[in-house]
C-alpha cells in the first residue's frame, strides 16, 4: 500500500464525518420528498379528471333526462301550435340548448318548424343562449342520432363543430310517443336537441387557471372541449398516454401516469361512464401537469440540499485543512529532525534538537526527543574523551617502551664497551705504570744541560699520563669497580656539591646559575661521589654549550613520590636529533679539538644505570638541552613524600 500522509488521513477523516452524513441524509430526503410529492400531484390529478368527467356525464346526461320529461307530455296529443310552445319549453330549460326540433320517426320530416333564434333576444329566459342561423339546420339535421335513438330511446351524437360558430356541440335525441297514422299505427317521433358545449368547455378553459391542460374525449378519442378551445375536436391532443387508457377498456375507470423523472408531464384519466357506447367505449377526461412545474417545491428543496452539501464539504475541507495541518506541521517538523539527528547512513548531527511544539502529545514526544539527543550526545562526548585518554595512555606507554628498549640497547652496548675497556685499561695499566714510572725516574736523573734528552722525557711523562687518564675513564666505565659502599643519598646534597665545585669556571663564562631544590626530597640508594660526578659532567657539559653565556637551570623533584628526578637544562647551541642516539656512546664527542674524550655521558650513563635509574635527554637545537636523570626512591623516604 502506498504510503498515505497522516495530514491526507486526517482530512479525509473528517470529509467523510462531516459531509458523508449530510448528503446522504439531504439525498435521501429529496428522493423521498420528490417521490411523496409526485404521488400527492399524481393523486390531486387524477381527483381532477374525475371531477371533469362528472361534469361533463352531468351536463350531458343531464340534457337527456330533461328530454325524456318532455316524453311524458304527451306531445302527440297536442296541436302543432302546442307542440311548438312545448319545444319553446324545453329550449328554455337550459342555455346550452342552441335549437330544438320535433322529428317524425318514419319520413325523417321535421313535424313542426324547429325552434331557435338566429339573433339571441335579450328576453328573459332566451338571454344567454348560443344563436342559430337558418343553414345550420342542416348540419343539425345530419347529427341527430335518430336511428340509434329509435333503436334504444335515446341517443348522443357524436361531436361536430359549426364552422360559422366556431363551437363544440353536440345533438341528442329521446323517442317519444307520435301521433297514429291513417291506418292507426303509432309513429314514433324523437325530439332532438342541439347543445353547445361552450359553458362545458369553459369548466376545461379554467383548468389552465389551476395550471393544469385538460380535455374531454369522445369515443372516438377525439377532443371534445380542451383548456385550449383552439385544440377543441382535435385527435388526441393531451396525454397520449392517458388517451390510449381510456380507450382501452380493461383500463381501470381512472388513474395517474407518471413517466418517471424523464417525463415531461404528470397524466391523470378518468372515464365518464355513464357516456358509454352499446360495445363498452366510454367518454373521458384526460389531464395533464407539467411534471417539473409540479414538483417545482421538490427541485428547489434539491437545490437547497445541493447547496448545504457543497457548503458542508467547503467547512470540512478548510476545518480538515486547519486540522491536519495543526497536527501534522509538528509531526513532520520532528520527523525532519529526527532524520537529521539519525543522519541516514552518515553521520548524524547531534547538536540537533526539537523546538517547543507545544503542550500536547507531540510537545511531550519532542521533550522526550531532545532529552534522549542530549543522553546520547553526552555518551558520545564522554566515550570520544575515553578514546582520547585510551590514545594517550597507549601513546605514553609506547614512548616509554620506545624509550625503555633504547636504553636497553645501549645498556647492553655500554656494557659490552665497558668490559672491553675495561680489560684494556687492565693489560695497559701496568705497563704504562712502568712506562711512566721509568720516564719520571729518568728525568730525575738526566743532566740539567741535556735539554734535549730531558724535553722527550718530558714528552714521554706528558703522554703516558694522557694514556692513564684515558685508562681510568676506561676503568670507570666498568661496573665491577670496588670502593665505595651505597647508602642513602640526598639528591639536593649532591646537586650542592656539584655546584660549588664547578662554580668558578662557569662564573667566569658568564652564566648564571639557577638552583631550584625539591624541599623534603625523598632520598636515593647509591654512591654519593658517583652520583656527583655524574651530576657535574652534564654541568660540565652545559657549560661547554654556551660559551657565549646563558643559564643554567638545575631543578631536583619528586615524582609520584616513587621517584626523584634532577634536570640539567641550558640554554646553549642544543643537540641535533640525529646525533642523540650516540652522544651517550664512549668516545663520541663534537669537541675533540677542545682536548674533550667523548666519556663524560657514557660515564653519566653507567653510573645511572647502575643506581638503577635512567637517563633521558630533550634538545630544541638552537635553543638549549635538557638533561633528565631519574632515580627510585629509597624505601624508608617513601612516607616523607
Ligand atoms: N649540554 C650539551 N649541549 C650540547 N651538546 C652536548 C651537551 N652535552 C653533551 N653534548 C654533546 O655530546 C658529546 C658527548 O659528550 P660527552 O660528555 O660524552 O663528551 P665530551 O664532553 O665531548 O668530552 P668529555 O666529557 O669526555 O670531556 C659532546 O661532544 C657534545 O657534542
Ligand atoms: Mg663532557
Amino acid at each position: 500500500m502506498p504510503r498515505m500522509r497522516v495530514s491526507l488521513k486526517i482530512l479525509l477523516v473528517v470529509l467523510l464525518v462531516a459531509v458523508v452524513p449530510v448528503a446522504v441524509s439531504g439525498i435521501t430526503s429529496v428522493v423521498l420528498a420528490r417521490r411523496a410529492v409526485a404521488a400527492a400531484a399524481s393523486d390531486k390529478l387524477e381527483a381532477e379528471a374525475r371531477h371533469l368527467a362528472e361534469v361533463a356525464e352531468t351536463t350531458i346526461i343531464g340534457g337527456l333526462e330533461d328530454l325524456r320529461q318532455a316524453a311524458t307530455l304527451g306531445l302527440h296529443t297536442l296541436s302543432n301550435d302546442e307542440v311548438s310552445g312545448a319545444l319553446w319549453v324545453i329550449y328554455r330549460g337550459d342555455v346550452a340548448r342552441a335549437a330544438v326540433a320535433l322529428i317524425d320517426g318514419e319520413t325523417g320530416e321535421a313535424v313542426v318548424d324547429p325552434v331557435f333564434q338566429e339573433t339571441v333576444s335579450a328576453e328573459a329566459g332566451l338571454a344567454g343562449h348560443e344563436p342559430f342561423p337558418a343553414a345550420a339546420v342542416d348540419a343539425f339535421a345530419q347529427h341527430v342520432p335518430l336511428a340509434d335513438a329509435l333503436a334504444t330511446g335515446r341517443a348522443v351524437s357524436v361531436p361536430y363543430a359549426d364552422a360559422a360558430r366556431g363551437t363544440p356541440l353536440i345533438a341528442l335525441a329521446v323517442r317519444v310517443p307520435g301521433r297514429k297514422d291513417a291506418a292507426g299505427k303509432e309513429r314514433p317521433w324523437v325530439v332532438a336537441v342541439e347543445v353547445s358545449l361552450r359553458g362545458l368547455n369553459q369548466r376545461f378553459e379554467e383548468a389552465a387557471d389551476e395550471r393544469f391542460s385538460a380535455a374531454l374525449v369522445d369515443l372516438e378519442g377525439r377532443a371534445v372541449c380542451h383548456t385550449s378551445r383552439a385544440t377543441a375536436l382535435a385527435r388526441a391532443p393531451v396525454g397520449t398516454e392517458g388517451a390510449a387508457r381510456l380507450a382501452d377498456p380493461r383500463a381501470p375507470s381512472s388513474g395517474a401516469i407518471d413517466g418517471g423523472p424523464d417525463a415531461a408531464a404528470l397524466v391523470a384519466y378518468a372515464r365518464a361512464s355513464r357516456l358509454a357506447s352499446p360495445d363498452g367505449k366510454t367518454w373521458g377526461v384526460v389531464v395533464e401537469r407539467d411534471r417539473a412545474e409540479a414538483l417545482a417545491d421538490v427541485q428547489a428543496l434539491s437545490r437547497r440540499t445541493t447547496f448545504w452539501v457543497g457548503t458542508a464539504l467547503i467547512l470540512a475541507l478548510i476545518a480538515g485543512t486547519v486540522l491536519a495541518r495543526g497536527i501534522a506541521r509538528p509531526v513532520e517538523r520532528l520527523t525532519a529532525i529526527v532524520r537529521r539527528f539519525a543522519g541516514g547512513g552518515q553521520r548524524g548531527d547531534l547538536e540537533v534538537r526539537a523546538p517547543n511544539l507545544g503542550n500536547d502529545e507531540i510537545g511531550e514526544l519532542a521533550g522526550a526527543f531532545n532529552k534522549m539527543a542530549d543522553d546520547i550526545d553526552g555518551y558520545t562526548s564522554q566515550l570520544r574523551s575515553f578514546n582520547e585518554e585510551l590514545q594517550k595512555k597507549v601513546d605514553d606507554r609506547t614512548r616509554e617502551l620506545k624509550e625503555a628498549q633504547g636504553q636497553l640497547i645501549q645498556s647492553q652496548k655500554m656494557a659490552a664497551v665497558g668490559e672491553l675497556g675495561a680489560g684494556v685499561a687492565h693489560e695497559i695499566n701496568n705497563p704504562l705504570a712502568g712506562v711512566l714510572g721509568s720516564a719520571q725516574l729518568a728525568l730525575l736523573r738526566v743532566d740539567k744541560g741535556d735539554a734535549r734528552v730531558r724535553t722527550h722525557l718530558q714528552d714521554i711523562e706528558k703522554e703516558a699520563l694522557r694514556i692513564k687518564d684515558i685508562v681510568d675513564s676506561l676503568l670507570k666505565l666498568s661496573q665491577d669497580q670496588a670502593g665505595q659502599a651505597a647508602g642513602t643519598v640526598d639528591l639536593n646534597q649532591v646537586v650542592d656539591g656539584a655546584v660549588a665545585l664547578l662554580a668558578r669556571p662557569i662564573i667566569a663564562q658568564r652564566i648564571s646559575v639557577k638552583k631550584e631544590l625539591s624541599s623534603g626530597l625523598p632520598k636515593v640508594r647509591g654512591k654519593i661521589a658517583d652520583l656527583q660526578q655524574a651530576v657535574m659532567q652534564l654541568l660540565t657539559n652545559a657549560k661547554d654549550a654556551m660559551p657565549e653565556g646563558g643559564t643554567l637551570t638545575v631543578r631536583t623533584e619528586a615524582v609520584d613520590g616513587r621517584l626523584v628526578k634532577i634536570v640539567v637544562d641550558d640554554t646553549g647551541q642544543g643537540i641535533p636529533e640525529a646525533m642523540k642516539e650516540r652522544i651517550f656512546e664512549p668516545f663520541f664527542t663534537t669537541r675533540a679539538s677542545k682536548g674533550n674524550k667523548g666519556m663524560g655521558l657514557a660515564i653519566v650513563h653507567r653510573i645511572v644505570e647502575e643506581h638503577g635509574g635512567r637517563i633521558a635527554v630533550d634538545s630544541t637545537p638552537g635553543k638549549g638541552a635538557s638533561f633528565r636523570l631519574t632515580f627510585p626512591a629509597t624505601r624508608e623516604t617513601l612516607h616523607l613524600v
